[in-house]
């Protein structure tokens, strides 16, 4: 029997590439749609690459009819909400248009199961902190408009077509690496948290800044929901499995439901690599919420996710032995 096709969008980059590689540990034949522009080649290990943009629609359309893919994981997108404050444009072409370039072929070709990232930038700056899937997005950042405005159009496209069923997750602050070190973050120019803050421990940089220490939080920093890529991928995973048996449209968020702030992770990646690196305190970077931390009741119950790394100390020493270890 052959095995079900998935294509990837963006499946050479960070999140993609492990969600790539486990497809292809539960059987499933992957295709990568990437156009390399951030993400690497090395990170597609054996699966299959075209080397394509989403504004070639008719790339795009040959791809999809020569795979023939039953469903499609939509990944390739821009994701730093500073650039988006500096960059609008590239963020509602390559997150929103682009988004309805993948969505036409889809339609064209009828292929009904659609995965796709969203993230929790959708909710703005919520009063409470912790939000849930019922939380009116209000976005503050033209980043998380982008992607609100592609969960509209997966919404109104789906109530046109009765067969089309898709998952929209909601990521909060993804990080750390293949425990196994086979893949991790290979930015260009890393600008998350955890992140820096390890390049610093490693010497790539002088010191880390830390963005705004006046948030009206406990020790003043942002608060975020970290959450392992595994865990993450692994979400992508079951996300497939709940369409293959019916499952209908689901949009959920994806997070721990435990935040950390600034400070405290930066203290954890001192304890972790045992470098006591140089901290500067500087003011608010722009568009940053002062909590987001995830419900993920919704996830749990729908998709039976458990995750198997939910700890500080996991996502930063897998993220830092990546660091230490990887040759890209
Ligand atoms: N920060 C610093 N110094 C740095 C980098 C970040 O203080 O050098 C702070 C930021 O100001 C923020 C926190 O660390 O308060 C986390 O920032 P990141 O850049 O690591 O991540 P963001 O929260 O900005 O955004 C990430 C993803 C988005 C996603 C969001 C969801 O990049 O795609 O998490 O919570 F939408």
């Amino acid at each position: 029997m052959s095995k079900p096709r998935v294509l990837v969008t963006g499946g050479a980059g960070y999140i993609g590439s492990m969600v790539t590689l486990l497809l292809t540990m539960s059987g499933y034949e992957v295709l990568v749609y990437d156009n390399l522009s951030t993400g690497n080649r090395w990170a597609t290990l054996d699966s299959q690459l075209v080397v394509g943009d989403l504004l070639d629609v008719e790339l795009l359309r040959a791809t999809v009819k020569s795979f023939k893919p039953t469903a499609i994981f939509h990944f390739a997108a821009s994701i730093e909400v500073g650039e988006s404050i500096e960059r609008p444009l590239k963020y509602y072409q390559n997150n929103t248009v682009n988004l309805i370039h993948m969505l036409s072929v889809a339609d064209e070709e009828g292929i009904d199961r659609f995965v796709f990232s969203s993230t929790a930038a959708v909710y703005g700056a919520p009063e409470t902190g912790v939000v849930s899937e019922d939380c009116q997005p209000a976005p503050i950042n033209p980043y998380g408009s982008s992607k609100l405005m592609s969960e509209r159009i997966l919404a109104d496209y789906a109530v046109s077509n009765p067969l089309f069923r898709y998952v929209a997750l909601r990521y909060f602050n993804v990080a750390g690496a293949d425990p196994e070190g086979r893949l991790g973050q290979a930015y260009r120019n890393p600008t998350h948290l955890i992140t820096r803050a390890l390049k610093t421990a490693k010497g790539e940089f002088e010191k880390l800044e830390i963005f705004g220490t006046d948030y009206p939080t406990p020790d003043g920093t942002c608060i975020r929901d970290y959450i392992h890529i595994s865990d993450l991928a692994n979400a992508h995973i079951l996300a497939l499995q709940y369409l293959d048996a019916g499952g209908k449209t689901l949009v959920s968020n994806c997070g721990y439901g435990r935040g950390y702030s600034v400070k405290e992770v930066i203290e954890e990646a001192k304890r972790v690599t045992g470098v006591d690196f140089p901290v500067l305190e500087k003011g608010r970077r722009e568009g940053d919420p002062p909590e987001l931390v995830a419900s993920n009741e919704r996830i749990t119950r729908e998709l039976k996710w458990t995750p198997a790394y939910d700890s500080l100390e996991n996502i930063i020493s897998s993220a830092w032995q990546w660091e230490l270890t990887r040759r890209k």
